[in-house]
């Protein structure tokens, strides 16, 4: 399973080791002129499952959805279950056809993407194995793709460890951590490959709440000075308040967007927000917005 997800994930960041090219002053002038590519793009994107059995009914999974996703922007899918969150992701991270539209990942398609380890899947259990140490886990996608080191724009796994501050458990055992821990485990494995577009499954969805809360504070923290692109699948309406920038408010299935939010706090964002009255009155609208889908 591990090495199933590995091969979705890792990135060479060639072009940020090798630097920006030169070019005139002109030239320069007229690249920033020129539109900027969005790092996900999707264009009228639609899943229908076919019958599993003959003559059985098909599935409309998703109806056709549009949205971009910018250099270092977290946007959050909300929606109930069964609205496709899950078969968007694996469509973006080129798991899973679409039946009709485009997904572009930096101009490409998710199948060369993926070919070249631009994107992350982070899955709502970090399945660790056993039988390696926490170091180890943190350092297995790096190992299955040949690196000894990751890539020169992601920090070190030691030093990642200890921005999550497990440090001191470097050397433990999976089973020697707790749930959280060990979903900290799966960030820092994610993270360590550098690659610039993080898809994530209600990651923290298995955790408690303080945990759950701990974990996106961390999440943000970790992003910001990657400028990481993250899609994030919740259905927490705290959880994607706090994390994006946008949030994408789904209906019932098929599911489709059915208003994109903008979220207007400031980074970097500390804890406290959870308590403000902008932010009751944020989660207040999602709310509405999320209920208004349910009853279309
Ligand atoms: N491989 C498949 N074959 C047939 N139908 C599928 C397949 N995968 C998903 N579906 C159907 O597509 C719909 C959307 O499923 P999906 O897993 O994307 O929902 P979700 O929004 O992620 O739900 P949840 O919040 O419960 O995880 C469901 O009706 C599901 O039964
Ligand atoms: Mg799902």
């Amino acid at each position: 399973m591990a090495a199933t997800r590995a091969s979705v994930l890792v990135d060479e960041h060639d072009e940020a080791r090798a630097g920006p090219p030169a070019r005139s002053w002109r030239r320069a002038r007229a690249v920033r002129s020129q539109p900027v590519t969005p790092r996900l793009e999707l264009s009228a994107v639609a899943k229908t499952f076919g019958p599993t059995t003959r003559g059985g009914p098909t599935v409309e999974a998703l109806a056709p959805t549009t949205l971009t996703v910018a250099d270092g922007e977290v946007v959050t899918l909300l929606g109930p279950s069964g609205c496709g969150k899950t078969t968007l992701l694996r469509m973006i991270a080129g798991l899973e056809q679409p039946t009709s539209g485009t997904i572009a990942i930096e101009g490409a398609p998710p199948a060369s993407a993926r070919r070249e380890k631009r994107i992350g899947f982070v899955p709502q259990s970090p399945a660790l194995l056993p039988w390696r140490s926490v170091r180890a886990n943190a350092q297995l996608l790096l190992d299955l793709n040949g690196r000894r080191r990751p890539p020169t724009s992601a920090p070190s796994v030691d030093r990642l460890l200890e921005e999550v501050g497990l440090s001191d458990f470097a050397d433990a055992a999976p089973h020697e951590l707790s749930g959280g821990m060990q979903q900290r485990v799966g960030l820092v494995r994610a993270f360590a490959l550098g690659a610039p577009l993080l898809l994530m499954d209600e990651p923290f969805a298995a955790l408690d709440e303080m945990t759950r809360a701990d974990m996106r504070h961390l999440l943000i923290h970790l992003c910001e000075p990657l400028k990481t692109s993250v899609v994030f699948v919740t259905h927490s309406i705290a959880e994607a308040a706090f994390l994006s920038d946008r949030v994408a408010v789904m209906s019932p299935r098929p599911g489709s967007v059915v208003d994109v939010v903008d979220v207007p706090f400031p980074h970097p964002r500390q804890a406290v927000l959870e308590d403000t009255e902008e932010f009751f009155h944020l989660t207040t609208r999602l709310r509405e917005t999320l209920h208004a889908g349910s009853r279309r």
